[in-house]
């Protein structure tokens, strides 16, 4: 960027004001990188600037200039992203939207209007604060709307309503030439021609910037329990997952957890996970328009899980309690990550769910180590982790992902049902997709964008 610098940073102040231009490397130091693990995560380049627009207009004006001079910006949010999709790995501009934030909430439609800026912890709060809910939990609280839109988050709670796609019903986005689009709004429905709304969705910050969303909530069921239910063996967790989904009772949440990592993020949190029976445990959140549905519910989900050989299942019911026993589950992330590698997030039809499980066992067994193994299990949606051993040869981490990947696609399934390619996933992408499709990927980025100004280096490999 430099030589273009002078004139591209007085133009970037006048658009929106000294304050909010950054070119000091020590103070854009947290928007460097994501929450990938360090081993794999890719580094940031020099010659930044970080920007931070307050609307939509600003937005439109950097887009405009950038693609001008055919410089790259790279959209960040609140960087809780595991695959490096946020990390500016080229010259260029760091734009955040952290400045637009506003939420409104619309109680007559059941949707909230918010600006790409506002984060899941102000979103569940606001359609709290109107008695509503916003039932998804993709973990970090911390993330922005629009990072949750670009990266169609998932997370626990995604069984019964789907993930960040099935919430958004309207967007607002600027494209590299500075052009707003407006696409869906406050509707259920809406059938008009191609759906670039959906195309945008989970296309992690290269087609274009979303600046705000219409996002669905629900009336707030009053009464909700967390169950933890322990199993002996991995085997019988799984298959009770099988018997759930087909029992009639539709849980938020269905998560597969093991002892030993959930005991470790109750530790690191100074808090107890309030079972310790079973080393293979099923954690599932339920909620009811009733106390004696909710009961029902809980009966029947203990009554299937003992048939396939589980404890005695706990019901937490407080709100509290509840708040803990997610807070530990959203924390196992971030107790393994030192020691980690990498983590996967290969997903399979629900239905294959054990032999995946088999599959990783059976490459644990192969390269000698253990492979901790949690995850969304009510949606085929496992988290396998890549630890750090000493004594082992370079290409052990590479090696063991491969084959992960490789019993994941054999089973029906894709390398990635949550994380997204990102940066770091770019080179295997080939594996989950057709040639075709991807040809029609690249004719898409370069109709969006046709100088790759936006995100360049991810998700859509060069060449
Ligand atoms: C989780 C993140 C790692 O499920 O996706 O905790
Ligand atoms: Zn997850």
């Amino acid at each position: 960027m430099t030589g273009t610098n002078e004139k591209v940073l007085k133009k970037l102040e006048e658009t929106v004001g000294k304050d909010w231009v950054v070119t000091e490397r020590e103070f854009m130091e947290n928007y460097l990188q994501d929450e990938t693990p360090e081993s794999v995560r890719p580094s940031a380049a020099n010659d930044l600037i970080l920007v931070k627009p307050s609307s939509t207009e600003e937005v439109s004006q950097i887009l405009k200039l950038a693609n001008q001079e055919k410089i790259p910006v790279f959209p960040v949010g609140g960087r809780t992203g595991l695959v490096g999709a946020s990390v500016p790995t080229e010259p260029g501009i760091i734009l955040s939207l952290e400045r637009m934030k506003k939420i409104e909430i619309d109680r007559q439609n059941l949707m909230a209007i918010v600006e790409a800026g506002a984060t899941l912890g102000e979103l569940i709060e606001a359609s709290e604060a109107a008695g509503l809910f916003f039932p998804l939990h993709p973990g970090d609280e911390g993330a922005q709307i629009g990072g949750l839109i670009a990266t169609n988050a998932g997370g626990v709670r995604a069984v019964k309503y789907g993930v960040v796609r099935n919430y958004v019903k309207g967007i607002e986005a600027v494209l590299p030439t500075g052009e707003v689009l407006n696409l869906g709004g406050r509707l259920i429905k809406n059938n008009a021609g191609y759906d670039l709304m959906h195309l945008i969705i989970g296309s992690e910050g290269t087609l274009c910037v979303v600046t705000k969303a219409v996002i669905k909530l629900y009336a707030r069921s009053k009464f909700s329990a967390t169950l933890i239910v322990p199993f002996q063996r991995r085997f019988d967790a799984i298959k009770s997952v099988q018997a759930i989904l087909q029992s009639g009772v539709v849980p938020l949440a269905i998560e597969y957890v093991e002892l030993k990592e959930i005991n470790q993020a109750a530790e690191h949190l100074n808090e107890e996970w309030p079972v310790q029976e079973g080393k293979a445990q099923l954690m599932l959140i339920l909620t009811a328009i009733s106390e004696d549905e909710l009961l029902s519910a809980c009966e029947k989900i203990s009554e299937v899980c003992e048939k396939n050989g589980a404890g005695e299942t706990v019901i937490a019911e407080t709100k509290e309690e509840q708040d803990k026993i997610l807070r530990v589950r959203s924390n196992i992330y971030t107790t393994l990550k030192p020691q980690m590698i990498d983590i996967l997030d290969v997903t399979v039809p629900p239905s294959r769910l054990g032999d995946l499980m088999n599959a990783v066992d059976e490459i644990a067994r192969k390269h000698e180590t253990h492979l901790p193994v949690y995850g969304h299990a009510g949606d085929g949606n496992l988290h396998i982790h890549i630890m750090k051993e000493e004594d082992k040869p370079p290409d052990y981490a590479s090696k063991v992902k491969r084959e992960i990947y490789d019993a994941g696609i054999r089973l029906g399934g894709v390398i990635t049902g949550e994380h997204g390619i990102g940066k770091i996933r770019v080179d295997e992408f080939a594996l989950t997709i057709g040639e075709k499709e991807l040809s029609l990927m690249k004719g898409i980025k370069k109709l969006f964008d046709p100088n790759n100004i936006l995100n360049p280096g991810k998700v859509i490999p060069s060449g």
